[in-house]
């Protein structure tokens, strides 16, 4: 009690100096502002870290509804509306790092049909095929920072998993819309979620559910039980499997439809420390690269959590192959690069009813080698209103419904037109398929459902189109997706799904239980699967010990032995996959294990904008008296 009058004393004092140097202007525009003030031990439910008490008692004080979330588990701040110059004032307090308005990052997916409509970037993948029987990573917690999860899908049924020892796990399954602790069970043993800062609730689930889908692929590719008979309508059948079958998995949903909020990740990073995963997987950053480590939610919660021995995994997005792309770079991060697409959609086009020419999309259309149907270049089927240039490609509104009625209509590429856009402008004016050209886009699969839609390559594209020049009735197919028998590098997922998205199920058909995704969100998970069944195997190593086991056993050269490439057909160098890729066998057994040591975290941070003092307020583990090396004083 003694303590609690010092705090409302000290508190009191405080709010005045806090408002004068503020100037509260009035009518200043806030925002949502996260203070990080450095590391916070594991005590009580209530920050131990003095100068955060103080700070934030006196914010309460001053602005009763300002603050969003207070941080007291392993990380010591608070997120809080503030004006520019409150938050200007506050960053000039005793024991505040720094402090910077909440960023909003991105699912690092590539393209997507399921992503389209929120206008990320999102790409399309395949399925491990892989046998029931191995069970590794038992009883090791992976936490998943992402959209939430779909609990029904089978890929989270518990029968095999014995009750989680509670002296090892303190989180909660928290109750929200359509979801409540039954949801919960020997497989997803905890569920949190984190509501958006900004307010605008439009729709939008208070819940650990997942209303997007990520989150739930990403769990089931880390941890999901053995689905025997799994596949997307047919393609990448198989066994689906997480990574680490024998894990479970603890929900932290920091991501909505609007994107992922900074404020929510260090709050589930926050929790996740403090419920006792072993592993974090983190599917999601920045769209560009913050260069700054002291504005950067997942490097300061990332920190914390290794700092806890939790070893956190996270994807390097999905901007490469360029020079300085990669995402969350923090040396204390695993992080993962996506291998080559391994898994081929081929979707092929058939002219003149033999000539064959391989194309690359998946879709369940139900037409067939024969009869074949009338082909038309779409600069010669303009309506009356649009120019010859949005024609060409397909533009929206650009096509006269009777000139493409019942034919298959070929588009050229446009930056400017997706080829979503492409599929509806000629479904809607009647065109019964559609050829289009793009040598970027093939790399990665798209699905066009029930729609007889591929994508070829720019070569193939001049044979389509002398062909057309040459023929006074030309005509041809578009065949359905098949996966050619090919051996191929890198990592295909097939995964859970959300069991009602209507975005993901072509016409007529039952709802997907699962779906294929690619990007490093998709190749995340792998390693955070992995990760836990290192860390199953070695209860007693370090973050930075399964780290290393990781990186040292990785192979440069694919499973078929070939070099890695880039998306672009490149040679690849360790610059686009870091050690390589993953093996999981050979990683359990390393012959050579490199410890980073907390000097070797703190030096780095030295070189990154840190001085000593705020080194003192950020590590737990720093030793008393540390100083930086004298050449990173800025
Ligand atoms: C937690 O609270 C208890 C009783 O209130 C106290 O004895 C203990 O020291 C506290 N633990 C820490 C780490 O502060
Ligand atoms: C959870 O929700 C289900 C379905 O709405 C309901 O049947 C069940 O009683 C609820 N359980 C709890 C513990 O509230
Ligand atoms: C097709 O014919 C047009 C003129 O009729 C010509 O401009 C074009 O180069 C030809 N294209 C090909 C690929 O032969
Ligand atoms: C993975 O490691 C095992 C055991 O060391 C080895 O036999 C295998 O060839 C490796 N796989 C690849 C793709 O390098
Ligand atoms: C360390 O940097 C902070 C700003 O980040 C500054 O306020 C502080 O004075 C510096 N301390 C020393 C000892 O240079």
């Amino acid at each position: 009690m003694k303590g609690l009058n010092m705090f409302m004393l000290l508190s009191l004092l405080f709010t005045s100096s806090f408002l004068i140097e503020s100037g509260a202007s009035q009518g200043e525009k806030e925002g949502v502002y996260i203070v990080y003030m450095g590391f916070a031990t594991l005590a009580n439910g209530s920050s131990s870290n003095y100068h955060h008490t103080l700070l934030l008692n006196s914010l309460l004080k001053q602005k009763k509804n300002a603050v969003v979330h207070s941080y007291t588990h392993g990380i010591s701040g608070f997120a809080a509306r503030l004006s520019a110059a409150e938050a200007q004032a506050v960053s000039k307090k005793p024991g505040v790092v720094s402090v910077f308005p909440d960023p909003v990052f991105k699912l690092h997916t590539t393209r997507s049909w399921d992503f389209l409509k929120y206008e990320t970037d999102v790409e399309i993948y395949s399925t491990p095929n892989s046998d029931t029987s191995s069970s590794g990573g038992s009883d090791t917690i992976i936490g998943i920072l992402d959209t939430g999860i779909w609990p029904e899908s089978d890929s989270f049924k518990d029968k095999d998993l014995s009750p989680i020892a509670s002296s090892r796990w303190k989180g909660i399954c928290m109750h929200g819309d359509d979801f409540n602790s039954s949801n919960c069970n020997r497989k997803i043993i905890g569920a949190r979620y984190y509501a958006d800062p900004d307010g605008e609730e439009d729709g939008q689930f208070n819940s650990p559910r997942d209303t997007v889908g990520h989150g739930t692929h990403v769990a089931a590719t880390a941890a999901g039980s053995a689905v025997p008979g799994a596949s997307y309508y047919g393609l990448a059948s198989g066994t689906a499997k997480g990574g680490s079958p024998g894990s479970r998995i603890a929900v932290y949903r920091v991501c909505s439809e609007n994107g992922c909020f900074g404020s929510n990740i260090l709050a589930g990073f926050a929790d996740a420390i403090a419920d006792g995963v072993d592993i974090l997987s983190l599917s999601l950053g920045a769209a560009f690269v913050i260069p700054d480590f002291k504005k950067d939610p997942i490097a300061i919660g990332a920190f914390h959590a290794v700092e806890n021995g939790i070893t956190v995994v996270c994807s390097a997005g999905n901007q490469g192959p360029y020079s300085e792309t990669v995402a969350n770079g923090a040396p204390w991060i695993l992080t993962v690069a996506a291998t080559t697409i391994d898994r081929d959609f081929e979707s092929d086009v058939v002219l003149g009813g033999n000539k064959v020419i391989k194309g690359e999309g998946i879709n369940f259309a139900d037409i067939q080698k024969s009869p074949v149907y009338p082909l038309i270049y779409a600069k010669t089927a303009k309506n009356k209103y649009a120019d010859e240039e949005n024609a060409r490609s397909c533009a929206p509104d650009s096509l006269d419904n009777d000139l493409i009625k019942g034919k298959i209509v070929f588009c050229e590429n446009s930056d400017s037109v997706s080829d979503v856009d492409q599929k509806e402008e000629v479904k809607n004016k009647g065109g019964i398929g559609l050829i289009s050209i793009d040598d970027q886009k093939r790399a990665v699969a798209t699905n066009y459902k029930e729609f007889p839609m591929t994508l070829i390559g720019s070569k193939d594209a001049s044979e389509i189109l002398s062909y057309i020049n040459s023929t006074e009735h030309p005509v041809a197919t578009v065949l359905p997706t098949k996966e050619p028998d090919i051996a191929a590098p890198g990592v295909n997922i097939l995964a859970a799904w959300l069991g009602n998205d209507p975005e993901a199920t072509p016409e007529g058909k039952k709802p997907a239980q699962f779906n294929l995704l690619s990007g490093t969100s998709m190749a995340c998970p792998h390693v955070s699967g992995l990760a836990a069944v290192v860390k199953s195997y070695h209860p007693s190593w370090s973050p930075s010990a399964v780290k290393s086991a990781i990186m040292t056993t990785a192979s440069q050269t694919d499973n078929t032995r070939a070099s890695i490439t880039t998306e672009t057909g490149a040679r690849a160098t360790a610059y686009d996959y870091g050690a390589g890729e993953i093996n999981t066998t050979s990683a359990l057994e390393p012959g050579l294990v490199y410890e980073t040591t907390t000097i070797d975290y703190l030096n780095f941070l030295c070189y990154h904008g840190y001085n000593a003092s705020d080194i003192a307020i950020i590590s737990k583990n720093a030793p008393p008296g540390f100083t930086c090396p004298k050449e990173s004083s800025p």
